[in-house]
């Protein structure tokens, strides 16, 4: 892992860099232990392929620690997947790949940031609305096999 971004300000030892095809064992055990439905490996390789999709880890000591993939289309940025190594939750980790992404889009003229929670994941939530996400909506039973409804929230950069 050699292509690093920046560096997190508050935590020197964690860098932002680009994912890359040799993270995906890291990224998938991150993957497994936060989701009932983990992406696939196939699911993050199509990501590292769409050219519209900014794929990042956070990386300390070359550990993946954290990764965060969203799409950037003209003015707008939509969250996929945001997930932080289990013991590396509650550390601030995930607030600060959210404002990483918050100034690489202000940088490149972007005016607005979406996603998608579930409902019953308040810890998403919590950290989502303390990021300056508002609730713009709900999807009644998003998660089908779950029957559990989706958030929509929304944020100008
Ligand atoms: C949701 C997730 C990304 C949060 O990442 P994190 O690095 O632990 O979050 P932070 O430490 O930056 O938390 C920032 C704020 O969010 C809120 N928050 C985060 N986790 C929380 C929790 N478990 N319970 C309540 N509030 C929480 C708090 O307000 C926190 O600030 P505080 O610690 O000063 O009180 C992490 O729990 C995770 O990886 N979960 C599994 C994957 C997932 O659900 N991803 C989101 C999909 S939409």
């Amino acid at each position: 892992m050699t292509s690093t971004i920046d560096q997190i300000a508050s935590q020197e030892r964690v860098v932002v860099e680009h994912m890359r095809e040799s993270d995906l064992d890291q990224v998938l055990l991150i993957e497994q232990a936060s989701y009932p439905r983990p992406w696939t490996r196939n699911g993050f390789k199509t990501e590292l392929e769409r050219s519209c999709a900014i794929n990042l880890v956070l990386c300390e000591m070359d550990q993946v620690v954290g990764y965060l993939i969203f799409w950037a289309i003209r003015e707008e940025i939509y969250i996929l997947n945001l997930a932080l190594r289990p013991d590396r939750r509650r550390q601030g980790l995930g607030r600060n790949l959210l404002e990483y992404m918050f100034d690489w889009g202000r940088k490149r003229g972007m005016r607005r940031a979406f996603l998608e929670v579930r409902v019953m994941n308040q810890a998403a939530r919590k950290l989502y609305e303390k990021t300056g996400f508002v609730m713009t909506g709900r999807r009644k039973n998003y998660y089908a096999e779950e029957k559990e409804d989706a958030l929509l929230m929304a944020r100008n950069l």
